[in-house]
């Protein structure tokens, strides 16, 4: 198919049908230079193979990398950067650019020197090296890992204009692991054995309870991501996958499990990861992240540059729950809502990439997105979100995102709720 019949047999969703011939190249550009005149890169001879052992993307995608908020934090140690998913598509995140959470900086462990240690409330002890690890059966699976705190910032109005900031602190991967099922089998549980205390091996010493249930459900012990090694930043040698549930319980450097009666009442389950409600009574252990979405391109770092016409808009979707079922955009601030097209692999517990067609008028527009998983539930507006639980949240928010594209195609964060 090309261009002149895509655009006739596709593009007519939110007005008239494109005019045919509106994106192909008038025969006078044919003036053009890059065109008529024979270019550097066509003249000499390219770096050979094994000019970069590890390849990196482009010179021209230096602005692809993650990025920090300085003043949001005190030190980079205890800190946060955010993912640049308004450049990615699709679902999977590389992994030079899977944002960054860290409580005591980036452990650097030489995996020869690793150890992970069963213990507590089971038959037998255990301690493994990463070599004892590989020899256990493995499974692949894409699950995506959103800190509790993504949004925070958003609860009471919009704050920071873009979406890597605003929801930045997701990124989507595919692992592969041993079935966490699978190591404490081989340690043997004990009738009393409810709770699992994942720990880190890096100066923040990171603990998290974990019932037993979702341990012996669909949690993994981690050692590769995208089919290469974890990267140093995202836990390397060893990490926690906790599919579907909030980034804090995903134990980087994973060290230990401790088998436990009860929960341990830690720092991030307590005074942390923790939601105030209105009448000063907190929420605690809100583990799963549900369903959200948000709309990458155009976004205020993603501007629109070609003028009316023919218009991609695109995002990620994703649930705690499951599956993505429906993605609906609306253009008026919530008004009128269009169900958009998921494209890509839709597993459980993963990033869904939306799309929805549009010929923009040029006029501006209040771009949304609401996300609905196969519960059926869906995505709260901002309002609904504060109506149930207050102001004081900073955790959890996965309230409506609007976008204001203005005439020109800039695009602004607002909230419409
Ligand atoms: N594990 C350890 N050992 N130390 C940490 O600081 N941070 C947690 C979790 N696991 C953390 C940790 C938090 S709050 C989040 S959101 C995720 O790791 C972030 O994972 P990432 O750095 O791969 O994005
Ligand atoms: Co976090």
């Amino acid at each position: 198919m090309n261009r002149r019949s895509l655009l006739k047999a596709g593009l007519t969703t939110g007005g008239a049908a494109v005019a045919a011939g509106a994106l192909t190249v008038p025969a006078q550009a044919a003036g053009d230079p890059l065109i008529t005149e024979i270019q550097d890169w066509n003249r000499y001879l390219g770096d050979g193979v094994d000019s970069a052992p590890y390849g990196l993307p482009s010179e021209f995608e230096a602005n692809v990398v993650r990025r920090n908020v300085e003043w949001l934090t005190a030190d980079p140690v205890s800190s946060i950067n955010f993912t640049p998913l308004h450049e990615l598509d699709g679902i999977i995140t590389p992994n030079g650019i899977c944002f960054e959470r860290h409580h005591g900086g980036t452990a650097q462990i030489n995996p020869a020197d690793h150890r992970l240690m069963i213990n507590g409330l089971v038959d037998t002890p255990l301690v493994f090296t990463m070599e004892d690890l590989k020899r256990f059966p493995r499974q692949n699976h894409v699950y995506f890992l959103e800190c509790a705190a993504n949004s925070g910032m958003e609860w009471r109005g919009s704050q920071l204009n873009g979406c890597q900031y605003t929801h930045g602190m997701i990124h989507n991967v595919m692992y592969t692991g041993i079935p966490l099922k699978t190591l404490l089998e081989e340690a043997g549980v004990k009738t009393n054995g409810k709770w699992v205390l994942p720990e880190g091996a890096d100066a923040s010493a990171m603990t998290r309870s974990v019932p037993i249930e979702k341990a012996m459900d669909d949690c993994l012990v981690a050692f590769k991501m995208n089919g290469e090694a974890l990267r140093p930043e995202q836990g390397y040698p060893l990490r926690l996958v906790v599919p579907g549930w909030e980034g804090n319980m995903w134990v980087k450097w994973l060290r230990r499990l401790e088998i436990g009666d009860e929960p341990w009442h830690q720092r991030e389950e307590t005074s942390k990861y923790t939601d105030l409600l209105a009448n000063g009574k907190a929420r605690r252990f809100t583990w799963v992240m549900d369903p959200k979405s948000v709309i990458t391109s155009p976004s205020p770092q993603a501007p629109i540059t070609h003028g009316k016409g023919p218009l991609v808009i695109s995002g990620v979707a994703w649930s705690g729950n499951g599956r993505i079922t429906r993605v609906d955009v609306s253009i008026d601030g919530g008004r009128n809502w269009t169900t958009a097209r998921i494209d890509g692999p839709s597993l459980s517990k993963s990033m869904h990439r939306f799309y929805l067609d549009i010929n923009w008028d040029g006029s501006p527009l209040l771009l949304q997105s609401r996300a609905m998983d196969e519960h059926g539930y869906y995505q709260p507006t901002k309002n609904e979100l504060r109506a149930a639980r207050g102001e004081n949240s900073i955790y959890h928010n996965n309230g409506i995102q609007t976008w204001h594209v203005k005439a020109d195609g800039t695009v602004e964060n607002v909230e419409v709720a």
